[in-house]
């Protein structure tokens, strides 16, 4: 996700967008642009890099203007450079405009626009926005924002759209759909943001936009607002900007961590975005075609990451074994680059990282490479180090991950590992096409199950009560559900520094079940299906022993939760899906309990959020 902030109204442009931008930084900082209407042209300046270094750049420029748009990008197609950030222009350069989300069907549009002669300088999703509308602009005779409706008409994806012409310097065109987008309304003068916090230092009279609109604001024409597709003019909602400055940039959560478990039901259905379409039954995964058939040769696939990442990489092992009939083998990266193990050329190796900075992992990955295996990459972070030294590899779309404690890469990484998995599976013919079918159906529901546990807010606040003063926690997974223990373990045991292991269920009478008394909270994942009885024994076990049972169960299970002190209910889904909504609660419970403890929770001790050391 990146920023968006506009102007138009009696002010100077400039300083409004700068201020705005800084105030944006959180939502994507790897670039950042301004376009400002000066003088029947468009002057556009862009830098790779902070918000303040494009300042520092146009210190020497003309900043004259009273309209402008501004974005501080967060690279989701074409690697961060002065090139490829925001405003994109239009060939001309009457026409500059600036994106939040993913053009879905941009490599189609770029194409058409190509044969049409046009040339693109990006390698953006974005700028194929730019020349479409002009395409339409010029060839229509119509409005610009009758182009810029067309033009939407004919794009797939999710978009927040601040768009400049030198024809009319006065005015700004502004479309919204699946990226925020809000309308500062002033006194003769608009203020737009991708959030409040760029407009409430100037007004708290704002109209959010919402999906299919379509709005022009002008100090002379006012506020108009109208539906893409059917023109619809509707009348504007105000309301009142509630949120104080601080809080804003946390999207009116008290911490980033908080607001990213909450950005989860976005970020997976961005991650899928493009990728995943069930109507077509379509698993398409374009950063890594080019290897696939590598992929389904494979003679193994060797996983390699750390801490979070690795226990994506463990959902990963459960996913493309029982789905691709691939044999896995999960590296800890750091053990894996000094233990001098056995690589072959014809291994696949995925290494999975959040930021794709991690040390050990790029280590890792350079003697894959050097053994001559072929590696794929999962990462967050565009043209980060480990995105630019694998082979191939397919981005998570979470956008800015600024909690140390990692909650929505881990679900945007088993998304991406399960759409991977699916799309394999599918052209080795490993997986049976009705079971297929169940699986991404069953997918495509996630986000809104996600969504549903995450209403469980309050029940999990409640239960974090019961640590408060532990020291030690244990938490049991069965199966695809094991690396979920370990996940929640470390977020517990990393954010509110109670002692904390996962173990498989049936793991914990070989030694860990002596630690069980009644002060020993034991976390039991228990919603898988065909070991389920098992863990019913494991839970009476533990009962035996005094331990005190907080499980997560499929919603309506009576037998484990009537053994439980605390049960917890998550919507059923198909058991291979589990941990994208099974780590929901584990997220909430770690964060609840790390608060009452009064730890830091986005920036907790001696932890960093990307370990770029070994
Ligand atoms: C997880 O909450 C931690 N922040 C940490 O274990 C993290 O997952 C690990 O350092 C790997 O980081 P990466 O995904 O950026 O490589
Ligand atoms: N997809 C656009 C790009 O990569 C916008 C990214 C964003 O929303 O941050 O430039």
């Amino acid at each position: 996700m990146c920023g968006i902030v506009a102007y138009t109204g009696c002010k100077e442009a400039y300083p409004i967008l700068i201020k705005g931008l800084k105030r944006l930084e959180y939502r994507g900082y790897d670039s950042a642009g301004v376009s400002l209407a000066q003088n029947g042209t468009l002057s556009t300046y862009k830098q790779k890099g902070s918000v303040d270094q494009l300042d520092e750049f146009c210190m020497s420029k003309d900043r004259s203007g009273k309209t402008g748009i501004g974005h501080t990008r967060w690279a989701t197609h074409g690697e961060p450079s002065t090139t490829n950030a925001h405003p994109h222009l239009s060939s001309d350069g009457r026409i500059s405009i600036i994106h939040n989300g993913i053009i879905e069907n941009y490599v189609y549009l770029r194409e058409e626009l190509t044969k049409r002669g046009y040339q693109f300088q990006s390698e953006t999703d974005t700028e194929v926005l730019a020349h479409l509308i002009e395409d339409i602009y010029k060839n229509e005779g119509c409005s610009l924002e009758e182009a810029v409706r067309i033009a939407l008409k004919n794009v797939v994806g999710a978009y927040a759209l601040a768009i400049l012409s030198a024809d009319e310097p006065d005015q700004l065109i502004l479309a919204k759909k699946g990226s925020p987008l809000l309308i500062g309304i002033g006194n003769n003068e608009y203020f737009i943001g991708s959030d409040g916090s760029p407009i409430v230092e100037y007004t708290r009279k704002v109209v959010y936009l919402e999906d299919g609109d379509v709005a022009v604001v002008s100090p002379q024409k006012g506020l108009t607002i109208k539906n893409i597709d059917d023109e619809t003019t509707k009348r504007p909602y105000l309301q009142k900007l509630e949120l104080n400055l601080e809080q804003l940039e946390k999207g009116g959560f008290e911490h980033f961590m908080l607001k990213e478990i909450f950005e989860q039901p976005r970020a997976i259905k961005d991650s899928m975005r493009g990728r995943l379409n069930v109507k077509k039954d379509i698993v398409e995964l374009g950063g890594i075609r080019e290897y696939e058939q590598k992929m389904l040769n494979a003679r193994r696939i060797i996983i390699v990451a750390c801490g979070t990442s690795w226990h994506a990489g463990t959902v990963g092992e459960y996913l493309f074994e029982s789905i691709v009939r691939i044999p896995v083998e999960v590296e800890y990266a750091s053990e894996f680059r000094y233990r001098n193990p056995l690589i072959y050329e014809d291994d696949i190796v995925i290494a999975i990282s959040q930021s794709g900075e991690t040390a050990d992992t790029i280590a890792a990955v350079e003697l894959a490479k050097s053994k001559g295996a072929t590696v794929i990459g999962i990462c967050n972070v565009v043209s980060s180090t480990l995105a630019r030294i694998t082979h191939a590899g397919s981005y998570t779309h979470a956008g800015p991950e600024i909690g140390v404690a990692s909650t929505k890469a881990f679900t945007a990484q088993v998304t991406v590992l399960t759409l991977m998995a699916l799309s394999l599976g599918r052209k080795k013919g490993t997986i049976p096409l009705s079971e297929y079918h169940k699986i991404i159906s069953h997918l495509e529901l996630i986000p809104q199950q996600v969504e549903e546990t995450l209403k469980l807010n309050d029940d999990i606040k409640a239960i974090a009560k019961f640590f408060v003063e532990k020291r030690n926690a244990i938490y049991l997974g069965r199966g695809i559900n094991f690396p979920v223990a370990l996940e929640g373990a470390l977020k517990l045991k990393e954010i509110s520094y109670i002692h904390a292991e996962g173990y498989p269920s049936a793991e914990m009478k070989h030694g860990p079940i002596a630690l069980i008394d009644e002060e020993m909270p034991v976390v039991v994942l228990a919603t898988e299906q065909d070991t389920y009885e098992k863990t019913v024994s494991n839970i009476d076990e533990v009962i035996s022993r005094k331990g005190r049972i907080i499980s997560i169960v499929t919603k309506g299970d009576s037998v484990v939760k009537n053994k439980s002190t605390y049960c917890i209910e998550i919507p059923e889904t198909l058991e291979i899906l589990t941990p994208l909504l099974s780590c929901v609660p584990l997220q909430l419970l770690a964060y609840h309990v790390a608060v009452l403890r009064g730890c830091n929770v986005d920036k907790p001790r001696n932890l960093a959020k990307s370990v770029s050391v070994e």
